[in-house]
């Protein structure tokens, strides 16, 4: 039997690709435009950052994490996400020095999760992200909110949803996790094992669990905006203010806490409201992250940042029934008779590609009218032919196909020719 690709992961194939190849190109324009830097970190780390990073008692860490068995002592991981490299990568290379401040950093690329398999949550999964270090401005937690809006925007997308919220500074998250444990503790045998664990040590995490999700308890929980101390809340007003400022609509949602550990203050989703989306409804997630790169071991700085699923962006230009004009097309396809006119066009091809012209010659000895089919399979906005009388008069013959129009051109010309026509 032919072997299959493994659970939860999928091949992007020609004529798809290309739409990915769009949005990747979108990713680097408006990255530039806000000013950040691509930055580019192994597909694997070793095991202890995330640990640390992500948090212990998250599910990414107690169950997703792909871990390799090597033979060495060193535990390695595929990365489940690209905050904790990104910050890791940060205090390593000493970016807090650089001149350019605050440091902001993208990141484009697979993610490995050891999920459950459903439409759009994969096991290898792409994210676009953005990281800014070293600023605790609020404009800059707006600003992040924005490329992200920006970003789905670019593709015509109507039904996304900005859910906000905030957990407040480390005094606030104390004594929120101080009224979590005392509301669950009395009641804690109902929820399942994980639950209890999480209890005494991160009894946020109890609130995003998916087994227990239907316990009423949940639903009456101690939420974050209501343990806020006031330097917390100013901060969460700027924020909001911020926001309006740059005319873009959010919703505050009290439950969001996000599911992993290094989250303070600003956190927020993005969602789809599109009917056709299926059940999992979040696009991106992100939010402030200041301790995090002091727990990587670096000096006290501040983050913001999010995730962006490449994977459900498809979904959601699917649901919302975008389609999105790429360019497939062949600018020449050389139909070539006889040896002599296929070495001919062999030369013509290595010039025309040289100067950026797309094109293509037959490869299977096909007759000629099979070579016009495959010029007109690959979409070629020009034909040439080019057969032993062409050759003999040192000409080839130009066909434009959208026009039909058609010209003799001098082979020492041709390319000039292409490119003239194509590049205007
Ligand atoms: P996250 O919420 O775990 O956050 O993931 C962000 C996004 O990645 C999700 O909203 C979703 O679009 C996509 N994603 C996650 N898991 C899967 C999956 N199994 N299949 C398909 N897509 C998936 C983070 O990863 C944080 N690092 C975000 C961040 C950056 N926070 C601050 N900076």
């Amino acid at each position: 039997m032919a072997i299959q690709i493994p659970r939860g992961t999928q091949d992007i194939l020609p004529g798809k690709v290309e739409l990915w190849q769009y949005i990747e190109e979108k990713v680097h324009t408006i990255c530039k435009n806000y000013h950040y830097k691509e930055i580019r970190t192994p597909m694997f780390e070793n095991t202890e950052l995330f640990k640390r990073g992500v948090g212990e008692t998250t599910d990414i860490v107690q169950k997703e994490m792909y871990t390799l068995v090597q033979k060495g002592k060193d535990s390695l991981t595929l990365r489940p996400e690209g905050t904790a490299p990104i910050v890791r990568a940060y205090v390593q290379h000493k970016m807090f020095g650089d001149a350019t401040q605050p440091t902001k950093l993208y990141y484009m690329g697979p993610m490995f999760r050891y999920e459950r398999p459903q439409a759009g949550r994969y096991r290898q999964f792409s994210q676009f992200g953005v990281e800014a270090l070293g600023s605790k401005e609020p404009s800059i937690d707006a600003e992040v909110i924005a490329l992200a809006v920006d970003f789905y925007e670019s593709f015509g997308l109507k039904k996304i949803k900005v859910l906000l919220n905030s957990l407040g500074d480390v005094e606030s998250r104390k004594s929120h996790r101080e009224a979590l444990i005392n509301h669950f503790k009395p009641h804690i045998e109902e929820f399942c094992s994980d639950c209890q664990a999480r209890l005494e040590k991160n009894p946020l995490r109890i609130l995003d669990c998916k087994k227990d999700r239907e316990n009423p308890l949940m639903e009456t929980a101690p939420q974050t905006i209501d343990y806020l101390n006031e330097e917390s809340k100013e901060y969460f007003e700027q924020v909001k203010e911020y926001l309006q400022a740059m005319d873009i609509e959010y919703v505050f949602d009290s439950n969001l806490v996000r599911g992993l550990d290094y989250y303070n203050h600003t956190v927020f989703e993005i969602i789809s409201e599109s009917e056709g989306f299926g059940a999992i409804t979040t696009l991106s997630g992100g939010g402030r992250y200041n301790g995090l790169v002091q727990e990587i071991g670096g000096p006290e700085t501040p983050g913001i940042g999010f995730g962006i699923g490449i994977d459900r962006l498809i979904n959601a230009l699917e649901a919302e029934k975008i389609e999105i004009p790429l360019e497939t097309g062949l600018d020449c396809y050389v139909v070539a008779m006889g040896e002599n006119a296929n070495r001919k066009a062999a030369e013509l091809l290595r010039q025309a590609r040289k100067e950026g012209i797309s094109c293509d010659k037959d490869y299977l000895s096909r007759k000629v009218k099979a070579q016009f089919k495959a010029a007109d399979r690959a979409n070629a906005k020009f034909v040439a032919v080019l057969g032993d009388d062409e050759l003999e008069r040192n000409v080839i013959n130009v066909k434009e196909m959208a026009t039909g129009n058609q010209e003799e051109v001098a082979l020492a010309e041709v390319v000039e020719y292409l490119i003239r026509l194509t590049k205007q």
